[in-house]
């Protein structure tokens, strides 16, 4: 049975139960792919669980699925052979052998995570061949060590993104252009770490990349009834939410980046999101369970939200209208 601090004893607690949250949405994500939402032939590769959760828990699950990937597409469709994803807080994320079925190359793919998740999603990579057979490149070294792995464009490296030298350090031992179109990703992790470290992150992104598009996948509406108990369940897992203000609405998501010198930003909540997707794609995964009625996958729906932020005017309409 692996044990976090075993390894890491100069993790904190809080920081244990917030890289705990990392099996927790894998999980999920592995119950509801079993299910049929949507296809990912990986995620049972980093992920053996799998308990079954309410069907709304499911859907919202596939609108966060799907409504990124949406994004992402533009992203790609606009940067060309020149583009970037960094992923931050990628815990056991299957994005990159996703697209790589799909055919799409990148300049490069990079996930970032704690050491103690990073060096679980090596050594999982390393046991693989499915997974490892993808990121081998024709001709390209694979570099692996217990925490990061640099195999051709993909890189997973291990650093606590409140320390943004060493995030520097490691981007550049990723390879990473700066001047290059990128697009950042954090889904369900700016939450959890202190506002005046996002700040920092954000502020230091939009100065070093000057063609960004950055997506955050988050909770917003959190001062209602339903939001509060959200974070009560949330807390009693000992998670500390510790960037929770910016949750509070839209506008705080948005204003985040904005008060960071980014050029532009806009958010939008999950009804929105969901109803953005094909209606032939809603109507399939509505038939795979049963729902009596809406109202608790609307109230979910309203208290997530995906908000996107741009350092270049290209990447403005890169949104889901
Ligand atoms: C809820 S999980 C989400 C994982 C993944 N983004 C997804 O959507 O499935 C949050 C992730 O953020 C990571 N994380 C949170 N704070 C972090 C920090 N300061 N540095 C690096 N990773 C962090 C956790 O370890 C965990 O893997």
């Amino acid at each position: 049975m692996f044990k976090i601090e075993d390894d890491y004893p100069d993790l904190k607690m809080d920081d244990e139960a917030v890289i705990a949250t990392n099996d927790d949405a894998s999980e999920c994500k592995r119950g509801a792919v079993l299910l049929g939402y949507w296809q990912d032939n990986y995620i049972p590769y980093f992920i053996k669980h799998n308990q079954r959760r309410a069907p709304e828990i499911n859907r919202g699950y596939y609108a966060r699925v799907k409504g990124v990937e949406k994004i992402i597409h533009k992203f790609l469709s606009k940067a060309g052979s020149n583009a970037q994803i960094i992923n931050l807080g990628s815990g056991f994320d299957t994005l990159y052998w996703r697209l790589k079925d799909q055919e799409i190359k990148l300049c490069n793919f990079v996930e970032i995570d704690f050491p103690a998740v990073t060096s679980r999603k090596c050594y999982l990579i390393k046991r693989n061949k499915q997974l490892l057979q993808r990121i081998h490149e024709k001709d390209q070294e694979v570099k692996l060590s217990p925490t990061d792995i640099h195999a051709g464009p993909y890189h997973c490296i291990g650093v606590d993104l409140r320390n943004i030298s060493e995030l520097e350090n490691k981007l550049h031992q990723a390879e990473v252009n700066f001047s290059y179109p990128t697009l950042f990703i954090a889904e369900c992790v700016l939450v959890y770490i202190e506002n005046d470290c996002v700040n920092r992150l954000l502020s230091w992104i939009a100065t070093k990349f000057p063609k960004c598009l950055f997506i955050v996948y988050e909770m917003c509406n959190m001062n209602d009834t339903f939001g509060n108990v959200m974070l009560e369940n949330m807390r009693a897992r000992g998670c500390n939410l510790a960037g929770i203000s910016s949750c509070k609405n839209l506008e705080t998501q948005q204003a985040r980046f904005q008060c960071n010198n980014w050029l532009g930003s806009k958010a939008w909540d999950m009804v929105s999101v969901y109803y953005s997707l094909p209606t032939s794609e809603r109507q399939r995964i509505e038939k795979l369970e049963f729902l009596d009625e809406q109202e608790l996958l609307i109230q979910l729906f309203q208290h997530y939200c995906v908000c996107l932020g741009w350092t270049t005017p290209e990447f403005a309409d890169c949104d889901f209208e």
